[in-house]
């Protein structure tokens, strides 16, 4: 009977800190519960509209159909990756003149937005696409929603849409702040559940993340992401600086979003990629790949369908991490995760990060030592540890007061989960 008890106990407390996230007001479409995963093109694909002199590469109908093949046939679907997002560059220039409805570009798209939301949803996928709330979109390739937005928003409902991205250019701020809440509403009024997600923050000074949080089920709070470690990096102290005010209002159904994950392109090397990875789950991002699945090296493909850490990324508490130790050479990042024991003391998924920049060897592979207690794993029953990267390892049992040793590439990092033992 004890056995029960326990087990009710673990049941419940998951539960209960979910339930205690969803107080705070947050969008109410039950979408997006974990962090969406799937594949957008846009960093890898940019605006590619040549389809006569790069016709895999260019934004067209032909490149989503393939993408959808190989998210199912390659094996990232069954993991989790299910939203495929059309971003920019999708459009006509001009809306159609009698309805004003949208139109997809003719020559890219010819069979059309419906029939290619059919295609997807056929695949077992969800179909995303992408908008502005201003004049026109951002790589001024068609018009935006402006004074249209209950059309528009039906046009997507009507094209079976799963997902829209909105971007915020050509737009003023107090356009911004009135028109993500109405587009929101519109799409809400259209009686088809969309994920929604906005671009607001990266627009606004001083953005009112709970605001924010009320409207969309995820917000791009950073620049757009380019394909290199420094660029994950910056996005990383971005967070990181702002993590408080961040992770406050995340959680189930609302994310904070630092864009793409970019593994899989030119220029992450195999340790940053698993970077990318590793901080982008324990803050508990979106992990929306953009990448030519057709060229995505095996290795590369090892770790984006690695079960263990997108389990971290997708955990049911919902709670984001954040970097709890930084120096100028190491960072340590934690996030709270199930199971949860009687004491009401989780688990943890740690990640370790070599910044490299030492004056001797600054590319070095470093150790790094830490007493587990001064990084908030304080359960006196103490967490069994394994390496996240490497499923057939099993460190052992660790106290709060045993120093954990790890050794990290450079630029790159380790990634554990500690999972807090029972009480007995
Ligand atoms: C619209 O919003 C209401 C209230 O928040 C919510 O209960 C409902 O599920 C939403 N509907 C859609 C389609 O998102
Ligand atoms: C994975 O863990 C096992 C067991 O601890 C170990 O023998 C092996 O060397 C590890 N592999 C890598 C690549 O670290």
């Amino acid at each position: 009977m004890l056995g029960t008890e326990r087990l009710s106990h673990l049941l419940c407390l998951p539960i209960w800190f979910c339930c205690a996230l969803r107080c705070i007001d947050g969008l109410e479409n039950g979408l997006a519960q974990t962090p969406p995963m799937g594949w957008m093109p846009f960093e890898r694909f940019q605006c590619t509209v040549d389809c006569i002199h790069f016709p895999r590469d260019c934004i067209s109908e032909s490149l989503f159909k393939r993408t959808a093949d190989l998210l199912v046939s390659e094996g990232y679907a069954a993991v989790g990756f299910q939203y495929l997002i059309i971003d920019d560059c999708w459009m006509e220039r001009i809306r159609d003149t009698s309805t004003q409805k949208l139109l997809a570009d003719r020559k890219r798209f010819p069979s059309g937005m419906s029939a290619l939301s059919r295609y997807i949803h056929g695949r077992g996928l969800k179909f995303g696409i992408y908008h502005d709330v201003g004049q026109q979109t951002c790589m001024f390739r068609g018009p935006g929603a402006r004074g249209h937005f209950e059309l528009d928003a039906q046009t997507f409902a009507d094209w079976g849409a799963d997902y829209v991205k909105l971007d915020g250019c050509y737009a003023t701020e107090s356009e911004r702040n009135r028109g993500y809440p109405a587009f929101g509403k519109a799409m809400n009024r259209t009686g088809r559940t969309m994920v929604y997600s906005c671009s607001w923050p990266f627009y606004t000074e001083k953005p009112d993340y709970r605001l924010i949080a009320k409207h969309c089920n995820l917000w791009r709070f950073a620049e757009d992401i380019t394909d290199s470690y420094t660029s994950v990096f910056r996005i990383m102290e971005l967070y990181r600086r702002n993590q408080e005010l961040l992770l406050a209002h995340a959680g189930p159904g609302r994310w904070n979003d630092p864009d793409m994950l970019v593994l899989g392109n030119f220029r992450l090397s195999y340790d940053a990629s698993r970077l990318q990875l590793a901080i982008w789950s324990v803050i508990a991002a979106p992990l929306i790949m953009t990448n030519d699945l057709e060229t995505v090296r095996p290795e590369i493909k090892e770790l984006l369908q690695n079960r263990e850490v997108i389990a971290v990324n997708q955990d049911l508490l919902g709670m984001p991490g954040k970097c709890v130790r930084a120096s100028k050479y190491f960072q340590v990042w934690v996030r709270p995760v199930t199971p949860v024991n009687d004491l009401g003391q989780h688990s943890f998924a740690v990640a370790f990060v070599n910044r490299g920049g030492f004056d001797a060897c600054p590319l070095c592979p470093r150790n790094f030592e830490v007493v587990l207690e001064r990084l908030g794993l304080d359960s006196p029953t103490g967490y069994y540890v394994v390496d996240l990267f490497n499923s057939s390892s099993n460190m052992g049992m660790f106290k709060p007061n045993d120093a954990f040793n790890t050794r990290i590439n450079p630029e790159g990092v380790t990634f554990y989960k500690f999972t807090v033992a029972p009480l007995y």
